[in-house]
């Protein structure tokens, strides 16, 4: 089938490649020509686990293009999929414009039938609003072509997208015409052969379904983050806690990690824009308001510990990171807990030694050349002459060091563990002052300056 992407970012470059793998004919449009020109030479902009090479074999084979011609683009595909971003706006509700430029951009050139499909994450009503826009145009050319609006959130998670998008739990599709839902349904057959994973539904509900996800998944983790903190102060370790509710099947395991606080494209800005949703329809969401408010606030975390260890005084110290994307797998930096730390610990004087296995582009591009900013070029490297190390994202390779030659390169022997990947007990025997999250480490004597 033919398939048109407007946005090759995260959703719409594995949205593209993973449908021209199942032998689509894929175009991925583009605004920002240097993501195309970059495209067009086989590299990719974001790193991605098996992205490179999936999209390196499908335009090998002919079926994946890339280009910055929106009238190709509209030419192109029945399917147009919109997968722009939709990034927070001031007041923190979503901002439409580039989903809008979508449909205004099919609505000035279509000529025959084609299936509009959002992949975009949009607030409830978006939908009708790229149909209105579309028509709008269409009005102003007197053209009387047949167009079909679909929502079809995408629910993929950066550093496993592909697996994903291959093997979906779940793939809404938010139509009002039984048509289009059986001309989806034939595009995602591949992805759906060993049961019907499907789930059509009216437009709205699909809307709204993926935010409720992310608010859901988000609210776990502000939850535990919460609780964290209250082990922290009643002397409780909250690896145990975790454990102990984790076992009760209707809780689980998956999603109950307190850490360093949520960040990403996608948690912050939607729980915001749910909330704001709900605020504009006179129908506060207070348990949202609190995740928010819990997030934010673990953000901070990491630096009050180091600020408290070293008394408030931070002037002069060097302060190593493990770790800057906001997970492990991915290069994205989009409202990290590093970025929070980093520019903190800036402010009160501190010097940062930062390694992570593939952001390093990436906080060069944000931060640029500064002279209390070192990249280095391994996790060993970063924590020389260091007073202390800060793990903020536990990506594999940290997991376990060699203490040893840890300690003797840092200054002082200090790990604040924002993820709990360590074990507090080890780390003390090693010589090491060591906090974790929640773990109540002061009050049980683990902390022994
Ligand atoms: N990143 C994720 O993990 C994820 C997961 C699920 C859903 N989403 C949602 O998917 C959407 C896209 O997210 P992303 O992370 O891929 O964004 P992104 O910022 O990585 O990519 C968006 C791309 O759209 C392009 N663009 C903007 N206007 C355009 C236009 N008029 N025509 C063509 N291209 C245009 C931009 O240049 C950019 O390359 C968002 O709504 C997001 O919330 C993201």
């Amino acid at each position: 089938m033919k398939v048109t992407i407007f946005g090759s970012g995260y959703v719409g470059l594995v949205t593209g490649a993973c449908l021209a793998d199942s032998g689509n004919d894929v175009l991925c449009v583009d605004i920002d020509q240097r993501k195309i020109d970059m495209l067009n030479r086989g590299e990719i902009p974001i790193f991605e686990p098996g992205l490179e090479e999936l999209v390196q074999a499908n335009v090998k084979a002919g079926r994946l293009g890339f280009t910055s011609d929106i009238d190709e683009g509209v030419a192109h595909g029945l399917f147009q999929f919109i997968a722009v971003g939709t990034p927070s706006d001031e007041d923190g509700s979503a901002d439409l414009q580039y989903v809008l430029a979508v449909a205004k951009s099919i609505g000035e050139r279509m000529v025959d039938y084609r299936i509009v499909v959002d992949k975009s994450t949009v607030p409830v009503g978006t939908a009708d609003k790229v149909r209105m826009t579309v028509q709008a145009e269409l009005d102003r050319r007197d053209v009387t072509t047949e167009f079909d609006v679909v929502s079809n959130p995408e629910f993929l998670k950066e550093g496993d997208a592909i697996g994903d998008f291959m093997k979906p739990d779940r793939i809404v599709v938010g139509t009002d015409n039984p048509r289009t839902t059986e001309l989806l349904r034939e595009l995602y057959a591949p992805f759906n052969r060993s049961h019907d994973r499907v789930m059509p539904m009216d437009i709205r509900s699909a809307e709204l379904t993926k935010y409720a996800a992310n608010a859901m998944l988000a609210t776990k983790i502000s939850f535990m983050n919460e609780l964290s903190n209250i082990a922290e102060r009643v002397g409780a370790d909250i690896e145990m806690v975790r454990h102990g509710i984790g076992s009760d099947s209707r809780i689980g395991y998956s999603f109950i990690y307190p850490g360093a606080g949520y960040g990403g494209s996608c948690f912050p800005k939607d729980v915001q824009a749910l909330e704001r949703t709900a605020r504009q329809i006179d129908c506060p969401a207070t348990l949202l308001q609190a995740v928010e408010a819990v997030n934010r606030n673990q953000k901070r975390t990491l630096f009050r510990k180091i600020e408290a260890h070293f008394e408030g005084d931070l002037k002069g110290k060097t302060i190593a990171l493990w770790g800057l994307a906001f997970k492990p797998n991915t290069d994205d930096m989009r409202e990290a807990p590093s970025r929070v730390l980093m520019e903190s610990l800036w402010e009160a004087g501190a010097t940062v030694r930062a390694f992570d296995p593939q952001a390093m582009e990436e906080t060069k591009r944000i931060y640029g050349e500064r002279d209390d900013l070192t990249l280095c070029a391994s996790n060993e490297q970063a924590v020389e002459g260091a007073d202390a190390l800060v793990v903020v994202t536990e990506w594999k390779p940290f997991r376990s060091p060699d203490f040893t030659r840890l300690k003797a390169a840092m200054k002082t022997p200090v790990i604040v563990d924002g993820r709990n990947i360590y074990d507090p007990e080890m780390l003390k025997r090693e010589g090491f002052v060591y906090y974790g999250i929640g773990r109540g480490e002061i009050m049980r004597g683990l902390v022994v300056k």
